[in-house]
């Protein structure tokens, strides 16, 4: 599985919960966490986790994160065997999304279909790498649900990736995405950000819109599968820590300090609206 780990490996020099502040919150991480698992400084650490997903069915949910790159990735299978997979690359604000759609033989398709969604990550989407690194669980039986359930977001993904450019945005896009060379996109809005940050333009191409394209449609209203159109393809992220919660102590002397205690859970759906040049390679977005 791609696992966190870009381009550079995590550095050396690992810190480590010197103030109390710290080595408190190390012991008290979540309802998840009592005490963190020896060893394994430096290596990416890895939470497994059970969640129910809409149909019932329980999946299993990996999440790692890597604080030396500073980055977190969470990855689960659906029911229907797609398996979706997040990266949140903090130090380059990127976020990408990869989907591993099995394609259904008997109609003719390959063995699986792969996309990638790149877009801005904002800060506080995700808890911080370096909190994720410490999260442990008491029971890993434990079936989990969202706490909080958030809004759906519509993304129309208008501009095409360079797959063998792409590492210039985040490194991870040349693991994660390499199955998917021919459909990264994101959208202009987030280029717009990316370049005001010094990346090179020279990745991105802007695909073709409806003002474009006057009789573009959607792939689910077109009839012919050799026509352009407009494919939507739409994922779920079931379970993530989206923020940290802060509990109060009081010291001796009556002062109240707060500390991070454990995390709030969060579920949250994306519909990606992005160019083809065939409705062919959009078969799953049909009118039912
Ligand atoms: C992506 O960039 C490479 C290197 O500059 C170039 O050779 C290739 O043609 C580009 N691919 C597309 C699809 O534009």
């Amino acid at each position: 599985m791609p696992s966190c780990r870009g381009g550079k490996a995590g550095g050396g020099g690992r810190r480590r919960g010197r103030s109390p502040a710290g080595l408190r919150w190390l012991w008290l991480l979540l309802c998840l966490a009592r005490r963190p698992l020896p060893g394994q400084a430096g290596a990416p650490s890895e939470l497994r986790v059970r969640v129910r997903l809409p149909d019932g069915q329980v999946t299993e949910e990996s999440l790692q994160a890597d604080s030396g790159s500073d980055c977190v990735s969470l990855e689960l299978r659906k029911g229907d065997g797609t398996l979706v997979t997040l990266v949140a690359d903090f130090r380059q604000e990127v976020k990408i999304f990869r989907a591993l759609i099995l394609g259904e033989l008997e109609r003719g398709q390959s063995q699986f279909q792969a996309l990638c969604f790149v877009t801005r990550l904002h800060r506080n989407e995700i808890i911080p790498s370096e909190s994720m690194a410490k999260l442990r669980q008491k029971n890993p039986r434990t079936v989990r649900q969202a706490e909080e359930v958030r809004a759906l977001e519509h993304l129309s993904m208008d501009v095409a990736v360079n797959f063998s450019k792409g590492a210039q945005l985040s490194s991870h896009i040349h693991n994660v995405c390499s199955e998917a060379k021919e459909a990264i996109y994101t959208r202009e809005e987030d280029v717009k950000f990316w370049l005001e940050k010094g990346v090179d333009g020279s990745m991105f191409e802007v695909l073709p819109q409806s003002a474009d394209l006057p009789d573009l449609q959607r792939c689910r209203l077109c009839a012919d599968r050799w026509k352009p159109c407009i494919c939507s393809y739409a994922l779920s992220i079931e379970w993530y820590p989206c923020m940290l919660k802060y509990c109060k102590s009081r010291d001796a002397a009556g002062k109240v300090s707060s500390y991070k205690c454990g995390i709030r859970s969060c579920q949250k759906g994306y519909s990606f609206d992005y160019y083809v040049p065939q409705k062919q390679l959009c078969l799953w977005d049909e009118e039912t």
